[in-house]
């Protein structure tokens, strides 16, 4: 099958491209990013990889109706798509709001329309990653990073209402993790003690990474991958203890 891991440059997206190298179900790999996604570390790669499947596609700018014809060439027929891009909670002080409305929801709702479109492969199947406290409902708007967690749950309404009107031409999930550590990011004692008690839980970057690649090559368990969901199936998988 051929992959697509949208925003491969990222923490998340580096970990399910080292998996799926060694995925004998994915024999194509896109990694697509706004900058070209360095090669995977060796010291890191798992038994069997194949890094000849891999391919990392530029789109410079996602701030578009329309992806240029090289890209769209690039991304045709796909079987499955990952999708990473975020602004995510650290960098929203740096960011405009406006940037991270678009970043967060625009480019992934047209993200999925516009991949969906190049392909005749049925089911396609999408995954946007969101996070554990977004909001699908904006009355239920939280305190900490309350406007942040409605705009990720208006992303995971629009993208989940594609897929439910594609009549079946596409399958969406929506991941919602919690804290993810992995051996780049390990969490800190006293940030493991504040995410507890306020109720964010934790799971490893290869659980979510196998949790995700098994709902794309397999069929997706669920239409929602709660935190819980991805550390148990995540748990399975290869890699699972990373
Ligand atoms: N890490 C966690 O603990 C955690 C917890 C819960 C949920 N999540 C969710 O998991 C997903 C992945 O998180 P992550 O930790 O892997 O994030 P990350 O390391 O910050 O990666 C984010 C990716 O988005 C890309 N991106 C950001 N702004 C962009 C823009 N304007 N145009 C194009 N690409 C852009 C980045 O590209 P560049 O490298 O070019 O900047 C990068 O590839 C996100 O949805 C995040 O909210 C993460």
């Amino acid at each position: 099958m051929k992959l697509i891991i949208a925003g491969s440059t990222g923490f998340v997206a580096t970990e399910l491209i080292r998996q799926s190298l060694s995925n004998p179900l994915i024999t194509s790999l896109i990694a697509l990013g706004r900058k070209p996604s360095p090669p995977p570390n060796p010291s890191t790669l798992l038994p069997n990889a194949d890094l000849s499947k891999l391919k990392s596609v530029v789109l410079d700018d996602f701030d578009c109706a329309d992806y240029p014809d090289n890209v769209k060439s690039d991304l045709a027929n796909a079987d499955a798509c990952i999708w990473t891009i975020a602004i995510t909670p650290p960098q929203l002080t740096t960011v405009p709001w406006e940037t991270t409305v678009r970043v967060c929801r625009d480019y992934a709702v047209n993200g999925v329309r516009i991949i969906s479109s190049l392909t005749e492969k049925r089911p396609f199947r999408f995954v946007y990653i969101s996070g554990t406290n977004a909001v699908r409902d904006p009355a239920r708007k939280p305190l900490l990073l309350g406007e942040y967690c409605v705009l990720r749950g208006e992303a995971e309404n629009k993208i989940i209402e594609f897929g439910r009107a594609s009549g079946g031409r596409v399958e969406v999930a929506v991941a919602k993790p919690g804290i993810i550590s992995g051996p780049t990011k390990e969490t800190g004692v006293l940030a493991k003690v504040f995410f507890g008690v306020i109720g964010i839980g934790k799971v490893r970057v290869g659980q979510v990474a196998g949790a995700l690649l098994e709902g794309v090559t397999g069929g997706f368990e669920t239409e929602t991958y709660e935190n819980g969901d991805l550390v148990r199936v995540g748990s399975k998988t290869v890699g699972g203890v990373e």
